[in-house]
């Protein structure tokens, strides 16, 4: 059964979690990469990456050098934006032609609950989607602990596969 993780971090967050999970379910990774990340610092960036998130803006991507058809289980990860995913998902997930596939889900947040999940199941429709793990700023908070989640997560998604 072939894996990939699929994820964008800004801050890391994210890309801590994708890497462990990789690595425990010996996964392909692949990272999203914005042609043009926010250059901005402090609380401007997060004005400028919630409006993009609200906005569903689809800012380019670098070119995606792996062909998803031949995957079996994809591992999708994001951090929250303004209650959703980030805008990059949202690039990946317009050019995403995938139906029938097995699909996990999980985010990164500050603590906020919002309807990420929710939306990624909407923009994935016609998949199955196993599950959803979501991790509190986890580079800042309880490392080891959530690194520890995430591993148990992944082994769990794929033994159902
Ligand atoms: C533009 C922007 C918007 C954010 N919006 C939210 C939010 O709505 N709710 C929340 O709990 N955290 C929010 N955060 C915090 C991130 O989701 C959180 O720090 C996450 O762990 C970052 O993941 P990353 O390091 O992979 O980028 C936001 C961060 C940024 C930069």
């Amino acid at each position: 059964m072939k894996k990939i993780v699929v994820f964008y971090s800004f801050d890391g967050n994210t890309r801590l979690i994708a890497e462990n999970i990789a690595k425990t379910v010996d996964a392909d990774i692949l990272e999203l990469r914005l042609k043009e990340e926010i250059r901005s610092k402090g609380f401007i960036k997060y004005f400028w990456g919630a409006w993009a998130a609200i906005k569903k803006r689809t800012p380019e991507l670098f070119p995606i050098e792996k062909d998803l058809q031949n995957y079996d289980l994809l591992l999708i990860g994001t951090p929250m934006w303004a209650g959703t995913y980030a805008p990059a998902l949202n690039t990946f997930f317009s050019t995403l032609s995938v139906s029938n596939k097995k699909i996990a889900l999980f985010c990164c947040h500050g603590g906020g609950r919002g309807k990420i999940f929710e939306e990624m199941r909407k923009a994935l429709e016609g998949n199955q989607i196993l599950g959803e793990i979501d991790f509190r700023d986890p580079l800042k908070r309880n490392k080891e602990k959530n690194i520890q989640r995430a591993k148990e997560w992944a082994k769990e998604m794929t033994k159902t596969v």
